[in-house]
């Protein structure tokens, strides 16, 4: 694997099939005695956060302290990034600090691969959401969550059909998706506004749709996205109540979907807008599970990057580590 994970073009596909199949041997692990295993202790990673975030930065805080690693959680609130401190000073201070992982989150588009090209430090990077360009842990968790709710495909998404419905044009976590389902042979529908999709998005590999109602009944998986508005700077739709009336999921639609289709959102949820509370608390949503698998994708992507102790050594150790 790569030094660094700043886009799922990062991974062809037996490196990403490699991370959750190391997932999943984790989940067996974590479901045991030993919550914590010692395979990166002596290691520090950093959490390099300029934007919001309660799910992936506090998932990669945990898998890094579940693996032993020590963690440096940074906030550009409250720091001297408010005194006008730049990425270059502030990453050249953490990696002073001893870091040898950086997970940054930022709202430029390439703010991750400037980090990992730039040579200021020499710690891996991972990319945790930059602007609207990509967030492949999350790509890779969903991957794992479908995976896990489908698991007569084992790693062949083929003849799996996944509708990922609404905000795509400031999604990072649809682009990711996009290119990470498409690697495992899934065939992939975008569903929304023609005001939502990007330019160019004829040219992605995917299916377009402009009426949610025409594919409900066909799919196995439906992803709702949030409605960015902190990236909106103009309206992309009439009204809030005209955009649920055609492109949430509501109970109707929810009751349209096979039985055994899941419906997934990588959160934070707008309930009543994308997403009705019904639906978003419903048997078919996996929600939450998308959150807990995410602990154990950021634990594997942990492992692969900074070359932990061998699974097989750790899981068959008895040390357990307090
Ligand atoms: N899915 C996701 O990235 O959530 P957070 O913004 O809470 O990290």
């Amino acid at each position: 694997m790569n030094r660094h994970l700043l886009s799922i073009g990062d991974l062809d596909r037996s490196e990403a099939i490699s991370i959750l199949d190391t997932a999943f041997e984790l989940s067996k692990i974590s479901d045991g005695a030993m919550k914590k295993l010692p395979t990166l202790r002596g290691r520090t990673v950093v959490n390099l956060f300029f934007e919001d975030s309660t799910r992936t930065r506090i998932s990669f805080e945990s898998a890094a302290k579940r693996l032993s690693a020590d963690v440096i959680n940074f906030s550009a609130k409250g720091s001297s990034v408010s005194k006008g401190e730049s990425l270059k000073d502030t990453a050249q201070t953490l990696q002073a600090m001893g870091a040898d992982a950086v997970i940054i989150r930022h709202s430029a588009s390439g703010a991750a691969a400037r980090l990992a090209d730039s040579g200021w430090i020499s710690a891996s990077v991972i990319n945790a959401g930059d602007g609207t360009h990509e967030h492949p842990t999350q790509a890779l968790l969903d991957a794992y969550t479908i995976r896990s709710k489908f698991p007569e495909l084992k790693s062949d998404f083929s003849g799996l059909k996944v509708a990922i419905v609404g905000d795509i044009l400031h999604s990072r976590v649809a682009r990711s998706n996009v290119l990470l389902l498409k690697k495992l042979g899934a065939e992939v529908t975008l569903v929304s506004l023609p005001t939502l999709l990007p330019v160019g998005v004829e040219s992605w590999g995917v299916k377009v749709s402009y009426n949610f109602d025409s594919i409900l009944k066909n799919v196995d998986v439906v992803m709702m996205l949030r409605i960015q508005s902190e990236r909106m700077n103009e309206a992309f739709f009439p009204t809030a109540r005209e955009y649920s009336r055609g492109f949430g999921l509501d109970q109707d639609r929810l009751e349209s979907l096979k039985s055994k289709a899941i419906v997934m959102h990588p959160g934070p949820m707008n309930r009543g807008l994308e997403i009705s509370a019904a639906s978003a608390d419903s048997l078919q949503s996996v929600v939450l599970a998308q959150v807990s698998n995410g602990v154990l994708v950021r634990m594997a992507v942990l492992y692969q990057l900074l070359g932990g102790t061998p699974l097989n050594v750790v899981s068959n150790s008895k040390e357990v580590v307090n």
